[in-house]
């Protein structure tokens, strides 16, 4: 049986992540990488923050830290969330770490000796004041078609035309705002994509037949406009260093790689990272290399998907090493709010950090799983979240739970009843379980996450209208013996979808769990057998009746949270 290696793209390190963030990458993995363990799949989930780059180091000079301080604190900021998420990586890792620059350095020397690098002299701006060159979009200036005042080096954001730094007139240093500019030549790497064209190109022929339109379009798309040659080392402080034994002049001059060439060997990075963590040392290579036997899928949001299908493929081919390369990409559309963008630097939308503070991980997983934007956009507004909340967790999940226990403890004490043999309804409900729990399954092993939460859903919902049929409470007056049978099976189904419901609401998922005392309780997951019969826990298990698993959000609440976050009217106005 395949292992499965899984990883999310990695989290920049600047800055909290918003909930469109969360959705595209770290989110799905995670309830992939759940549900693969539970059905008894060896499987590794692996991220790690994404560190290095001119706006670490940036975000480090605003808050006056030494870019390795700054880096670490922010790492340990976004674990502890994804902590509170829920989020169960096997490993986080750092890309700023000792195995990341070994193993990024053993690439380049690798395409080096293979002849996919070349050293090429390019002109490039140099700030005096600021004492670096400076990247295109650190240089601001006028617009020479608009006339726009801020527009960056790379392009000008009010008229979209792309631009050479050169173009600019009265170009300036965003960092310092110096104009002391001039054009030096400057030595840089290139990494000779051109050559490697036909062999991605055969490369996705062959792997990317399966993979979703969204991944194989884009991947397409850049193919079709042909692979360039491109500079992958930078004049920065903060990177993986370009290795002196093979350039000894550029190490001199203290360059380092650029961020997208070192990140995406960071997920081997963070494997072997792992793999340390342990006193015996795990074995992260039988992961990566010749690892035939491994099934690798990758998570990311849609401006990801040129990096990973094209781009580090190619890397990765050019080395000349059997190097694991991705069997499937899962990518994502764009969570917006309200209609407009999330966005980090304008801080529209919820932050992962403020919806903790306000509401448990849980509800914001469904959430976000239940409107995944897999085939388009989909948009956040507190009116659907509240609204899905109230109905599918309050509703027909947490208050079918609650009824149950707390009905079957008023009438028959602590223990599952026994009453009468299972019955016609029971029948018919077992079967319609296996079945809901069939379409479940293969929707998760498709990753079609809104179709399983739908089947997830109507899963619930089965017990909700067994429930209202049989009406125990009405039973209980003249037939105590069918009650408790109708409050047995009940019991049954609470257990499945404390199993089932795991990948989506795992802290939910344990405390409905927990609600019985069971002799044994290790199975991870549901046979179809157990799905027909519901039989699995027995009469005369001792239960609990758990806190109210989800609280409803009000009317009030509803406003705090308009009023605090904005409802999105500017959004809206906008979009
Ligand atoms: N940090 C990048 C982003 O936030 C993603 C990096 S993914 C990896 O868009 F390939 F570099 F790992
Ligand atoms: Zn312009």
């Amino acid at each position: 049986m395949a292992r499965h290696l899984i990883t999310s793209a990695l989290p920049y390190i600047n800055g909290i992540k918003h909930l469109g963030n969360m959705v595209g990458s770290m989110l799905p993995a995670d309830v992939y990488a759940r549900f693969l363990r539970q059905t008894g799949r060896e499987t590794l989930y692996i991220c790690a923050t994404d560190e290095h780059g001119t706006p670490a180091e940036l975000g480090a000079k605003e808050l006056g830290l030494p870019v390795d301080t700054f880096c670490a604190q922010q790492h340990d900021a976004q674990k502890a969330i994804y902590q509170g998420f829920g989020l169960s990586f096997d490993y986080f890792g750092r890309s700023s770490s000792p195995e990341n620059r070994e193993i990024t350095q053993h690439f380049a020397r690798q395409l080096q000796k293979n002849g996919f690098i070349e050293e090429r002299s390019i002109r490039q701006v140099y700030s005096l004041a600021d004492g670096r060159f400076l990247p295109d979009r650190y240089i601001v200036g006028t617009c020479p078609h608009c006339g726009y005042d801020k527009a960056r080096g790379d392009q000008c954001e009010n008229c979209t035309r792309v631009l050479d730094p050169t173009d600019l007139i009265d170009a300036r240093s965003a960092i310092s705002g110096s104009s002391d500019l001039e054009v030096r030549e400057t030595k840089h790497l290139f990494l000779l994509q051109s050559k490697l064209q036909g062999e991605v190109e055969a490369w996705i022929d062959e792997h990317g037949k399966d993979w979703p339109v969204l991944a194989s379009s884009i991947a397409r798309k850049w193919l079709t406009e042909g692979l360039n040659d491109r500079a992958i080392t930078r004049d920065l402080e903060w990177g993986v260093p370009v290795p002196a034994d093979t350039w000894p002049e550029l190490a001199a001059e203290g360059k380092v790689f650029y961020v997208w060439f070192d990140a995406p060997v960071e997920y081997i990075g963070a494997t072997k990272e792992w793999a340390g963590q342990d006193p015996e040392n795990r074995d992260w290579k039988s992961w990566w290399f010749e690892a035939d036997d491994v099934r690798y899928t990758q998570f990311m949001g849609k401006d990801n998907v040129p990096f990973h299908t094209v781009m580090f493929p190619a890397t990765q081919l050019g080395t000349r090493e059997p190097w694991k390369k991705v069997d499937y990409v899962k990518a994502f559309n764009w969570l917006n709010y309200y209609g407009g963008k999330f966005s980090t630097s304008q801080k529209r939308g919820v932050f992962t950090h403020d919806a903790l503070e306000i509401l448990p991980a849980d509800y914001w997983r469904y959430f976000m799983m239940a409107n995944a934007p897999e085939s388009d956009d989909t948009s956040f507004t507190w009116e659907l979240f509240s609204a899905t909340v109230n109905k599918d967790l309050a509703d027909v999940l947490g208050n079918f739970v609650n009824r149950v226990l707390s009905f079957s403890r008023k009438r028959f004490g602590d223990e599952v009843p026994a009453g009468l043999e299972s019955g016609a309804a029971e029948t018919d409900l077992g079967r319609q379980v296996a079945e809901l729990l069939a379409e479940y399954e293969r929707y998760m092993e498709e990753m079609q996450f809104r179709k399983a939460a739908q089947a997830l859903r109507a899963l619930w919902s089965a017990g909700n209208s067994y429930l209202e049929a049989k009406a125990p409470w009405l039973e209980i007056k003249t037939n105590p013996e069918g009650a408790a049978l109708t409050l047995r099976t009940a019991m049954n189904l609470i257990h499945l979808y404390a199993i089932v419901s795991e990948p989506f609401i795992p802290a939910s998922a344990a405390a409905m769990r927990s609600a019985f005392q069971l002799a044994d309780d290790t199975a991870t997951w549901v046979t179809s057998d157990e799905a027909k019969s519901l039989t699995f826990v027995p009469a005369g298990t001792p239960f609990t009746v758990p806190p109210v698993l989800f609280a409803k959000i009000t009317e009030d609440d509803l406003a705090a949270y308009r009023e605090r976050f904005g409802g999105g009217e500017e959004a809206g106005a906008q979009a």
